[in-house]
């Protein structure tokens, strides 16, 4: 089982021609004029004319701070903000109540790592998110460093115990051990719905069944899934999901906690100030219901407004066909890298739940100067540990190269990926 929801309808081929008409920065030319050929998506998408002009209308019509003011400006600006938290809980299946802005996907990890620390001095309606010695933490050896280190910082701060699911020597979750490490001793399961250097799609319901059988919590990374492929958060199991916008077409600096109502009903404040509270007194404060509560401070009205513009620009394209589109291309990458002698796929060969994102190393060159002779060509890719140590560790290497599709993306451009990295190959072996 996979993120992915299951589908009657085949899927439709993108005209990707179409599409890239309305991504300006596409038809710029790098590096003495080369096209652009942009293979960075993990990272951060780029962001279409429909994205640009909604948040730019914001500016230019109804910039006033939301939920304050008794004026039309202000009106409207939350007008825009509450109709933006309707747009993305409709896309994730949730309701609005259930959907907090971030300023992205790891703030909404902290925000949850913060408020079960803050729960051991919140009351009984806390009872449920508080950590103590004894407690443990479960993580994966998957995740990228944002749906890691708050947990470790978690358990640092409370004498909890982290624990970790180990991986495959293809860069999936090693499933084999689950029954001894998920337990009555643990709190709360922390997994990625897809894995930002393998690709790999963690079987997160299953995993979460497994959770709330022995009464814990479970949170998953949205990150590299939600924007990828139609995730429903009634089907995906997990208590919370997080996700950022920036990498689903949408302007940086917004992100989405979900979270299911009754948890943030019970949870803990992490950051707190103006338009999260009930009462303030001197002595002490009382706070809003969810999701106010957990958003303090002038709300991100345009990054709002663009991230609804670019839920409809995925649903118009069809989250089905952005999938297929998506597989297609992966699949044409992991058949023509396969072909270059010394190239090591990290990750799953095929795309049997396995996301757009394909990560590599070669013998005899460094990732750092591979990305360097791709970027020569034009061709932007990721080099590093891509904020996945453990995970590279794990699998012997210590950096890779790294190339994530999307929705603008062709063909050709995987080719000329695969003849970039033969010329890099020419290069360095001469
Ligand atoms: N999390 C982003 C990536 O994987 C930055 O590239």
């Amino acid at each position: 089982m996979s993120v992915v929801a299951d589908t009657a309808a085949p899927a439709r081929p993108l005209d990707t021609d179409a599409v890239r008409a309305d991504f300006p920065i596409l038809s710029r030319t790098v590096r003495g004029g080369s096209p652009l050929v942009y293979l960075d998506s993990g990272a951060t998408s780029q962001k279409p004319r429909q994205v640009l002009d909604a948040a730019r209308a914001v500016y230019e019509r109804s910039n006033a701070a939301a939920h304050r003011g008794a004026h039309l400006l202000s009106e409207e600006a939350t007008d825009a903000y509450e109709g933006a938290r309707a747009d993305v809980a409709a896309f994730i299946g949730a309701d609005p109540g259930e959907v907090v802005f971030t300023r992205n996907a790891t703030e909404a990890v902290n925000l949850v790592a913060y408020a079960m620390s803050n729960a051991a001095t919140a009351g009984p309606q806390a009872e449920r998110f508080r950590v103590g010695s004894g407690d443990e933490i479960l993580a994966t050896e998957l995740e990228h460093h944002a749906n890691l280190v708050p947990w470790q910082q978690l358990c640092q701060r409370t004498g909890a115990t982290l624990r970790w699911i180990p991986v495959t020597p293809d860069g999936r979750l090693e499933e084999t051990g689950l029954d001894e490490l998920i337990t009555p001793r643990t709190k709360l399961v922390a997994l990625t719905a897809q894995s930002n250097v393998t690709g790999a799609i963690p079987p997160v319901a299953e995993i979460a069944a497994r959770a709330h059988r022995a009464g814990a919590l479970v949170i998953a990374d949205g990150a590299q899934a939600v924007p990828h492929h139609r995730v429903d958060v009634t089907t995906l199991g997990a208590d919370f999901l997080v996700l950022s916008a920036h990498k689903m077409l949408a302007p940086y600096g917004i992100g989405v906690l979900y979270g299911r109502r009754e948890l943030l009903e019970a949870m803990p404040p992490f950051l707190t100030g103006g338009s999260m509270i009930e009462v303030v007194r001197m002595e002490g404060s009382t706070f809003l219901p969810p999701p106010q509560r957990f958003e303090p401070g002038v709300p991100s009205v345009a990054e709002a407004a663009g991230l609804s513009a670019a839920c409809a620009y995925l649903n118009a394209l069809g989250m089905d066909n952005v999938e297929a589109h998506e597989q297609m291309l992966t699949a044409h990458a992991l058949e023509a890298l396969a072909q270059i002698p010394g190239l090591r796929i990290l990750g799953p060969a095929t795309v049997a739940d396995r996301g757009g994102a394909v990560s590599f190393t070669m013998e005899g060159v460094h990732p750092h100067d591979l990305g360097q002779v791709l970027d020569e060509r034009g061709i932007a890719v990721r080099t590093g540990h891509h904020c996945a140590w453990p995970l590279h560790r794990a699998l012997g290497v210590q950096a890779s190269t790294r190339a994530s599709f999307y929705v603008y993306n062709t063909p050709a451009e995987v080719e000329a990926l695969a003849e970039g990295i033969r010329a890099a190959q020419r290069f360095f072996s001469a």
